[in-house]
């Protein structure tokens, strides 16, 4: 089933919250950080338990762990308080943005790790298609356009179990919208999980998903990349069978 989700674009108090809060966060964090990692990269033999030790590595990890939440939270932020006169759109040749993130997106596949070691060794690195003439413009921003394509591309490569995991990056258009989408073989979306997974935070919790690290902020950060260009987010998706995320832009007014 086919669901289009129309982005909307508003200041609501809690995205304020989230904004102060993770700045707030970021100084005392890095204190946290800088200590933690300073006294065990300085401590002498016999100085400390190991039971202390082990405490301040413990402290160390999670430390690092929240630093990336924080990090994350701060982006995610700072992408939401944008308004669509912030944006620079730009006449963008998407075959070769299209090329260059699937490149790199290709190279930290590291959702393998959920498996076995046995089974990381026979699995393949992703095989992605790319369907798109080389002539192909379209218009956006974008630095907000890799953004929006390597969260969806990180979800068609981490969302999936496949031994062969592929993924098809193709364009067309529609009804005036240039459609940039990208289809996988991962896990599938179950039909009453299709809306929620674009609000922040939400991340479907079964035994595949639930084992892939996340924090379920990319595709709340690709619904505001996309109501900033006036656009569309639409999702197609069979449980077990895979998932085709397209993102619609408008179509450049020609200048008469
Ligand atoms: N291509 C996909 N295939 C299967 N499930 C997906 C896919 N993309 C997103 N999802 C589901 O939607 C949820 C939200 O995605 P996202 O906002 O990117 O958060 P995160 O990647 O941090 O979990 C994911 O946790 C996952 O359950
Ligand atoms: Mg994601």
């Amino acid at each position: 089933m086919a669901e289009e989700i129309k982005p909307q674009i508003a200041k609501d108090p809690a995205s304020k919250l989230l904004a102060l809060v993770s700045h707030k966060l970021k100084t005392p964090l890095s204190i946290i950080n800088g200590y933690s990692e300073t006294i065990l990269s300085t401590i002498q033999p016999g100085e400390m338990s190991s039971f202390n030790i082990q405490a301040l590595r413990n402290i160390s990890k999670q430390g690092q762990k929240m630093a990336l939440l924080v990090d994350r939270l701060v982006h995610f932020s700072s992408i939401n308080e944008l308004k669509e006169t912030d944006i620079k759109k730009e006449e963008i040749n998407l075959y070769s943005v299209l090329t260059e993130v699937a490149a790199k997106c290709i190279f930290r596949d590291d959702a393998v790790n959920v498996n076995s070691s046995e089974e990381t060794m026979r699995r393949k690195g992703p095989n992605v298609e790319i369907k798109c003439s080389e002539e192909t413009t379209i218009s956006a921003d974008k630095k907000l356009f890799i953004m929006a394509l390597e969260e969806l591309l990180d979800n068609s490569i981490k969302f999936n179990n496949n031994m062969n995991k592929r993924l098809k990056l193709f364009y067309y258009e529609e009804e005036g919208q240039d459609v940039v989408a990208i289809a996988d073989n991962g896990v599938g979306i179950k039909e009453e999980e299709s809306h929620k997974i674009f609000e922040t935070f939400y991340q479907v919790d079964d035994f595949f998903t639930g084992q892939i690290e996340g924090w379920g902020l990319g595709l709340a950060l690709v619904k505001r990349i996309m109501a900033l260009h006036k656009g569309h987010i639409a999702m197609r998706s069979q449980y077990g069978v895979g998932t085709i995320i397209s993102l619609k832009f408008p179509k450049p007014q020609k200048d008469k």
